[in-house]
């Protein structure tokens, strides 16, 4: 497994130094130049303070999404530790490991998507890394995998703001981030800390989206707030961020999800997703 054998830091300890690999720069000076045979035209985090508020389900509908609109698209899963971007496309196929890089599977859309889980000899085996290795694989997903020419990249995130989210934010040529969040969290307080982790590191927010808002009875059609009345729309506002709407919680979503069948699902949910994510600056 090529991933495990690099010593962290590295190789590409050095990179971004000067290089700036033709990617607009946020003001922070380390970023990885482009990868090797790739050109990778937006990239795009998906990220949250709490886990399970459903990154990896949305940064699965986002791909989807701009794949049903014929843009090629990548999905880096920085969350090394978690199987939930493999599972929710249905991939099991492994990462072709040629001399030049790593050739990503792709998705029944054509979404590449790479994650350490297709690497694992078992699906089910865990990773038990430390920081620095998992920050090394993160920069490899960017720097070692032949991503060829995408529209864009989505980058799923680990819950939080560990050794990973700190490496993408800091290490990516990010334009922006989709920060999610859920109505029964707190979210006041983990959107204030995912917005000042972005603005020490100089990574625009392009919106907020909140999902699991509400259930819409089966029956009747109602609309239920099961955790109580969203609060995103009017945190986005203080906050001067983009609200990009609300997800409800939908049982074939998650049925879909479970069954490796995402990109089925039908959700024009996030509106102009290519308006969405246009940089910011
Ligand atoms: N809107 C939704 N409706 C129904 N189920 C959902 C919805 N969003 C997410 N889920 C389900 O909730 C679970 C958690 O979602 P997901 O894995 O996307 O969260 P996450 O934030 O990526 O979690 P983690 O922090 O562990 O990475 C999954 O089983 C998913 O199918
Ligand atoms: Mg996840
Ligand atoms: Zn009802």
């Amino acid at each position: 497994m090529e991933v495990e054998k690099k010593a962290p830091g590295g190789r590409e300890a050095g990179a971004g130094k000067e290089n700036t690999g033709g990617k607009k720069q946020h003001g922070a000076p380390q970023k990885l130049p482009q990868p090797k045979e790739s050109s990778i035209k937006h990239t795009v985090a998906v990220m949250s303070g709490k886990g399970g508020v459903g990154k990896s389900t949305v940064t699965a509908l986002v791909a989807a999404q701009l794949a049903k609109k014929l843009k090629s698209v990548g999905i880096l899963d920085a969350d090394i530790t978690g199987p939930s971007i493999p599972k929710l496309f249905g991939i099991k196929e492994q990462p072709v490991s040629l001399p030049m890089g790593i050739v990503p599977p792709k998705s029944r859309l054509g979404i590449r998507i790479m994650s350490l889980n297709l690497l694992l000899p078992h699906e089910d085996d865990p990773v038990v890394w430390r920081g620095p290795l998992i920050a090394s694989a993160v920069k490899q997903f960017w720097t070692d995998v032949i991503w060829g020419d995408l529209d864009y990249l989505v980058v799923d995130l680990p819950p939080g703001t560990g050794d990973a989210p700190l490496t993408v934010l800091q290490s990516l040529p990010l334009d922006g981030l989709i920060v999610v969040s859920s109505p029964q969290e707190l979210a006041v307080m983990v959107v204030k800390k995912a917005i000042k982790m972005a603005e020490m590191l100089n990574v625009p927010i392009l919106g907020l989206i909140e999902n699991m808002s509400y259930l819409t009875c089966p029956r009747c059609g109602e609309k239920i707030e099961l955790f109580g009345p969203s609060r995103a729309g009017k945190i986005a506002e203080e906050k001067g961020i983009k609200f990009l709407g609300s997800l409800p919680i939908d049982p074939q979503l998650a049925e879909l999800g479970d069954k490796g069948e995402i990109e089925k699902y039908q959700a024009e949910l996030l509106g102009d997703i290519e308006k969405t994510l246009e940089p910011l600056n």
